[in-house]
């Protein structure tokens, strides 16, 4: 049955509020680290101060001998562990070996975990932690990207690379063609590493039930995957590990994968068979999950109209030593710009670092940033206005797969942003636009991002009091999944949002894999769909069987679902309820377990992804060379959007991560050291309030009949992809400086 079909209450397309803000904004909500345990102890990790070597010799005796000191656990005593002989790693584990905490005396990267003090109270740990004497071996190490880019090699197979494709191959003669072109462009973008800080730190807390049976609170952005590792490492029955996350205070993609705290909390609380808390502080959060460093180098060309003919994308970026992160990069140009001749490679360099993660656009933000500065360039060398250059190469198509798109509104994007933002008040000429002490310049870029959907199951049911209840084990990382599945949920059955109550992150409910890609709307939310069909189904052939009903007869679609009940199309007012159906049936629920999942067969011949476009006005003030972005406008194509309000936050989340990936954000690494230096928010730079202006979305309209049964291809990502370059052509055009890196200096700008 479709929307339209339904009554006027619909809540899809309509701007609601989350339904959890009150519970987060007055501190109900909790969090990993905040449930109340009884007879709980406190972990604190201890990390490796080398970058590599071997430890020589721990002694813990002054740590022990401290009041309330439980146990120090480190590769010296930890517990035999079943995951040594079956390998297990995690459900977004990059090829290779999985880094296990503890495992021996080998350190591989600054940062590591070597010790977990277990303590009465944590400020005992914590201090504990400062009297236990490490001798180490120190051996060279190798943590500078540019120093080891002739190291450089394609990734290794395996299941992460196969959910992010390697780039596309190449097309016709790139070098021939490049070299008799006329008008191209070649440059090399540096991007550093950034860590995803999301401001609730990770924690895990682990209570011990016994027999075996572990009920966890972890922040993470998947239960399942990390139920999934706790039993395998651990050699556990899945039905005994249970984890929960209903809250989660930012990702990012942080928590895609289990990191070490949830690893040291469950094996001191298997290892003492108590309840036990690990809690990272800040600076331990830049011991893992990173975005990695990149050099990217590009040539353009284009005909002397702006038709592109050449593209090549190299890109070389850092991997851990025991793992090969990989993220796309150089598939991204052929993805929304023709040409005849093209070329794109993309090589990883291993280093004395953790493995690098997916954070927010993985791959895509940095490409995005390159290909699209590059583009402006040859916009200039064209003498043509850079929003006139894309609509020149605009295509339906995808070229780099030869598919059609499933829907692609990008024009009405570029159009509808560049309107609203006044593009046609640019002078094209560098250091041409000034307001007073300020040089002021407009930029634009493209963005495009993937339109994923991952195979969800949902379990939904009518209970006695005619409401609705539904189970998935996804969970909300902040994006507003649990307002917009309520909502799905409820236009599905015909029920107010407050009759049906969504239950999630619990690795106890139906599957869902972790919330990432941008994907949960697409891939939770059909599978509401696909439920909410089936229950139609079961409750109108109960309402079937009810002495002397009116429904006897009729079909599936001569009903309406409305207000907690069917009612007849030809007469709305003959009416069953849905407490009246279960009271008929004794009582007892009504329900269905049904999975979602995309129609691969029929998607096949399309691509699919979420489009983008930004505008962006900087000033640059001509004595200090500090940076405003004084304005941004950013149209996203993403299908149905379900949410205005809660798409609209995802979208401003994600242009002030553009502001902040462009000006702010950087980890920095001493190179001597092997170690990052700036590892607190006062030296990690966000945005503050001052740095954001005037930020303003649009929802390009989309519709999209094939990718799935909502028509959603899902926001977050799509909002930051194009920020970057756009803020960047800005400065070019307020200064004439071209910056190849991020993030941009104001030094670098006098
Ligand atoms: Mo996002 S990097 O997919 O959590």
């Amino acid at each position: 049955m479709k929307h339209t079909e339904m009554d006027t209450n619909k809540t899809v397309g309509k701007p609601i509020s989350r339904l959890e803000g009150k519970l987060k904004v007055t501190g109900t909500a909790k969090y990993a680290a905040e449930y109340d345990v009884d007879n709980l102890l406190y972990g604190y990790v201890v990390n490796s101060t080398i970058t590599k070597g071997k430890i020589l010799s721990i002694d813990v005796s002054k740590a022990m001998a401290l009041p309330g000191v439980t146990e120090v656990l480190s590769h010296k005593n930890r517990t035999k562990l079943a995951w040594f002989d079956l390998q297990y790693t995690d459900m977004d584990a990059p090829p290779g070996t999985v880094f296990k905490p503890f495992y021996d005396e080998n350190i591989l990267y600054n940062g590591q975990p070597i010790a977990l003090v277990v303590a009465e109270n944590f400020e005992m740990a914590r201090y504990a932690a400062t009297q236990i004497t490490f001798e180490y071996s120190e051996e060279p190490f190798q943590t500078c990207l540019d120093n080891n880019l002739h190291s450089s090699r394609v990734a290794k197979k395996g299941f992460a690379t196969a959910l992010k494709p390697p780039p596309p191959p190449p097309t016709g003669d790139f070098e021939k063609a490049y070299q008799n072109a006329t008008i191209k462009v070649e440059t090399e973008y540096r991007h550093g590493t950034e860590h995803h800080n999301p401001i609730e730190l990770f924690a895990t807390t682990t209570v011990y039930e016994g027999d075996g049976k572990l009920t966890i609170y972890d922040k993470t952005q998947g239960t399942i995957n990390n139920q999934l590792y706790v039993a395998n490492i651990f050699g556990l029955k899945y039905k005994n590990v249970r984890v929960l996350a209903p809250f989660v205070g930012g990702g990012f993609g942080s928590g895609l994968r289990p990191q070490y705290q949830l690893f040291l909390c469950v094996m001191a609380a298997l290892h003492l068979k108590r309840n036990v808390r690990v809690v990272l502080d800040r600076k331990q959060m830049f011991s893992f999950s990173h975005r990695p460093p990149t050099v990217q180098n590009l040539r353009f060309a284009t005909d002397t109209d702006g038709k592109l003919t050449a593209m090549n994308h190299l890109s070389k970026s850092e991997t851990s030593s025991f793992e090969d992160y990989f993220e796309p990069i150089a598939s991204w140009s052929h993805r929304l710009y023709p040409a005849s001749n093209t070329l794109f490679e993309q090589e990883l360099v291993p280093l004395d670092v953790y493995t690098p993660m997916d954070m927010r656009a993985p791959g895509g933000s940095t490409a995005l940033h390159a290909i699209e500065c590059t583009m402006d360039e040859l916009a200039y060398k064209l003498d043509m206005d850079p929003l006139e250059l894309r609509l020149i190469n605009y295509t339906e198509m995808d070229p780099s797969a030869e598919k059609p798109y499933t829907s692609k509104a990008l024009k009405a994007c570029y159009l509808e942003a560049a309107e609203k933002f006044g593009w046609e008040k640019r002078t094209p000429k560098p250091r041409s636009m000034e307001r007073g002490n300020k040089l002021v310049g407009y930029g634009m870029a493209t963005g495009i991002w993937d339109a994923f959907q991952f195979p969800s199951r949902v379990e939904a049911m009518i209970t006695a009091d005619g409401k609705m209840i539904l189970n998935n084990a996804v969970t909300d990382i902040g994006t507003g999944t649990f307002t917009v599945m309520t909502q799905i949920a409820a236009d599905e059955l015909g029920l107010p949002m407050d009759d049906v109550d969504f239950r999630y992150g619990d690795s106890k409910k139906p599957f869902s894999m972790f919330q990432g890609g941008s994907a949960m709307t697409s891939s939770t939310g059909v599978a509401i769909v696909v439920a909410a069909k089936e229950l139609r189904k079961k409750l109108l052939k109960k309402a079937k069987e009810m002495t002397d009903s009116p429904f006897k007869k009729v079909e599936d679609n001569e009903v309406t679902f409305k207000n907690g009940t069917i009612a007849l199309n030809q007469n709305p007012n003959v009416t069953v309820s849905f407490k009246e159906i279960i009271a008929f049936n004794k009582g007892k629920t009504i329900k269905t377990t049904n999975m979602g999942k995309p129609h691969l067969l029929k998607l096949k011949k399309y691509s699919m992804a979420t489009h983008s476009a930004s505008f962006v006005e900087v000033e640059v003030d001509k004595d200090l060379g500090t940076v405003t972005v004084t304005r941004a406008v950013t149209a996203v194509a993403a299908g149905k959007i379900i949410n205005p309000k809660t798409a609209k936050s995802q979208i401003y989340g994600s242009m002030v991560w553009g502001i902040s990936k462009a000006l702010h954000e950087e980890t920095i690494m001493d190179e001597k050291l092997g170690k990052y230096m700036n590892t607190n928010l006062g030296e990690y730079h966000i945005p503050v309030h001052a740095d954001i202006q005037q930020l303003d979305v649009i929802f390009a309209e989309e519709n999209d009949e094939v990718i799935n049964e909502l028509g959603v291809k899902g926001v977050g990502e799509i909002g930051l992809v194009g920020m970057p370059a756009a803020i960047s052509n800005a400065i070019y055009h307020a200064t004439g400086k071209r910056i190849y890196k991020l993030p941009i200096h104001f030094d670098e700008l006098l």
